[in-house]
């Protein structure tokens, strides 16, 4: 079985879309809550709506192995509002709602938490601290000070409510410790999720000489394949600083194959991005597919006879 529990709450299985892919309006929120994804996340959130960067500014890479994305939307969406109603209808017995924000300040995260606290919803709140696509503005998640004071406001804001934070990739053992560090001071921020694209890449088309997306002079976030072995050292890292939190995988899923390496490498949940943008909703029917042939192979019943079970040599 797939079966697990996230903060208490029953799942049918581990999997769910990454915020930003398949969730930015009602329709697409609407696909997600049919297909057979455990859970589901809205579209990160700014405090009023973003038409976000010029087009072209998502391209996937698929001419080639490795094969994954390159992204610079810079957070187009219908403004916190729109989700919060979304909350507020959602069918919480399908499946359990997060909902992502990532204001473009302290004040317009600490507005949008407020209102999320006054409101009758038991949506899982997301803080992401990690968009690498808003020109002039820095990834929380690389600045420890406006991190550890931006967790100080917000759990307190919360009253102290569970929530979560999606952090960047990190790549350096000190910083490992150092946001594990941090987020081990506030008890309320019950998981991390690892990781948002390795900001700032930039793919060169070697027949056009140019780049492929229009932001920012091509730079932008990878996922896919490119990313998977820096997602499972972030997923692994933080499982092991933070034995208190969940951990939840993000990076290089579009089989049964890397999800079972993000849970045995500690994940709680596992998000896909770039698979479920090219492949949609039906993507969790072949993945939990896939999963549960490969658990029966290795005669594992559950998700907990392997999860966090990673050997070293
Ligand atoms: C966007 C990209 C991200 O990686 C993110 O975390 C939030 C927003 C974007 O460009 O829209």
């Amino acid at each position: 079985s797939l079966a697990t529990t996230f903060l208490d709450l029953p799942l049918a299985n581990p999997l769910m879309n990454a915020s930003g892919v398949w969730c930015s309006v009602a329709s697409q929120l609407e696909a997600l809550l049919e297909s057979e994804s455990g859970a589901m996340v809205t579209k990160s959130c700014t405090l009023d709506p973003r038409n976000g960067n010029p087009e072209p500014r998502y391209r996937v890479l698929d001419g080639n192995k490795p094969w994954g994305s390159i992204n610079s939307m810079g957070l187009p969406n219908e403004g916190f509002p729109y989700y919060l109603r979304y909350t507020e209808r959602h069918d919480y017995e399908t499946k359990p709602l997060f909902i992502s924000i990532s204001g473009l300040t302290l004040d317009d995260n600490l507005a949008m938490v407020d209102s999320l606290k006054d409101a009758v919803t038991p949506a899982i709140l997301e803080i992401n601290l990690s968009c690498p696509n808003v020109p002039g503005k820095a990834q929380l998640g690389y600045d420890f000070d406006a991190m550890d004071t931006l967790l100080a406001e917000v759990t307190s804001g919360y009253g102290q409510r569970q929530l979560g934070v999606k952090l960047p990739p990190y790549f350096d053992i000190a910083h490992f410790d150092e946001a594990a560090a941090i987020l081990n001071r506030y008890p309320s921020v019950a998981f991390v999720t690892c990781i948002n694209s390795i900001g700032n890449a930039l793919v060169i088309d070697i027949n056009t000489e140019s780049v492929i997306i229009k932001p920012k002079d091509g730079f932008g976030g990878l996922g896919g394949d490119y990313v998977l072995p820096t997602a499972l050292a972030n997923v692994n890292a933080f499982y092991r600083r933070c034995p208190e939190k969940a951990v939840i995988g993000c990076g290089g899923v579009k089989s049964g194959h890397e999800a079972f390496l993000h849970i045995l490498a500690g994940a709680t949940l596992v998000q896909m991005g770039t698979a479920l943008y090219e492949e949609g909703p039906g993507i969790f029917t072949r993945v939990k597919a896939e999963l549960l042939e490969i658990m029966k192979q290795k005669g594992y019943e559950n998700l907990a006879d392997f999860h966090g079970k990673l050997k070293t040599l």
